[in-house]
């Protein structure tokens, strides 16, 4: 469930009238989703893009977002899934000061900033932070009154959310953090709000985890670890999403900072994706300090 809720950034769930029952909060039993009585919930979502360069989603210089919220209703959707831009999250500048007429006007967007001021000027001159708020509040409230929604929001916590820096692995939604149940220290991936702070310097390439040093392994496959002192790996950010660790062993491999799946742990292995084979999908090995 975590793993779940820490990917999903930001989920809605509205049940029709059909489903007026439904109770909430809904949870996870076993591989079901259930309501709040225990009964199973299907979830038809459909994905509504929030994440793009101006951070607004995307429409709503278009269409209110009532007759939008009401038009995926009728489709027979009972969920949305409301892409969360990274960057709102990670710089607070951004989330709090820049208002939705400033992101639309930075990208010489005059057209969108008329079009929110026509179809949903509430939300023009809200700070982007504040704008996603309400775009979410008001898909759960504006919907017909046999409508019954309620949201879930996950990383909650909205800009500033961590008082620390941690490493953070996209695809997993979980963060890098360093067991205490195993004798050597052990990397692996865990809840974001538990893990431990991290730093990376890229002159150096030095990557610390409780103040403790990567340690990469000399073969593929094997675990990464922390130590302190001279076996500190050099890592590098290779690709250009800056998104791999990498470094070469002492046999002159390149391998990047990759995660088993079976047991979550942070090993090390052969850089993935580095041709372009468009069919590749690298996310497995991308980390960011966040
Ligand atoms: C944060 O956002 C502001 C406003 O868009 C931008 O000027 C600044 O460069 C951003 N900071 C970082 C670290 O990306």
């Amino acid at each position: 469930m975590d793993r779940f809720v820490y990917v999903c950034l930001f989920f809605l769930f509205i049940s029709s009238t059909s489903k007026l029952t439904t109770s909430y909060p809904l949870s996870t039993k076993s591989r079901w989703i259930v309501d709040e009585k225990g009964q199973r919930v299907k979830l038809a979502c459909v994905n509504w893009p929030a994440h793009l360069q101006p951070t607004v989603a995307e429409g709503l210089s278009k269409q209110p977002l009532d007759s939008i919220s009401k038009k995926i209703i009728s489709m027979g959707c009972n969920c949305v899934r409301l892409t969360w831009p990274l960057d709102l999250m990670t710089n607070d500048t951004l989330a709090l000061k820049v208002t939705v007429k400033q992101s639309f006007e930075i990208l010489k967007l005059f057209e969108d900033v008329s079009g929110i001021q026509t179809h949903n000027p509430k939300i023009l001159n809200l700070p982007l932070f504040n704008a996603f708020q309400a775009g979410a509040v008001a898909r759960m409230t504006s919907t017909p009154s046999s409508v019954t929604l309620t949201g879930k929001t996950c990383m909650h916590a909205g800009p500033g959310l961590q008082s620390k820096n941690v490493l953070f692995h996209p695809s997993s939604g979980l963060c890098v953090t360093n067991s205490p149940s195993y004798k050597l220290a052990t990397v692996r991936l865990g809840p974001c709000p538990k893990a431990d702070p991290c730093t990376f310097n890229p002159n150096k390439g030095i990557l610390r985890i409780n103040k403790m040093c990567v340690e990469a392994p000399n073969v593929a496959g094997q675990k990464v670890k922390l130590g302190v002192g001279t076996k500190c790996s050099k890592l590098g950010q290779i690709a250009a999403t800056k998104m791999h660790f990498s470094f070469k062993t002492s046999n002159g491999l390149l391998l990047c900072l990759d995660v088993d799946e079976r047991d979550n742990i942070v090993v090390a292995n052969p850089c993935k994706c580095l041709t372009k084979d468009a069919s590749c999908d690298p996310a497995i090995q991308w980390f960011k300090v966040l």
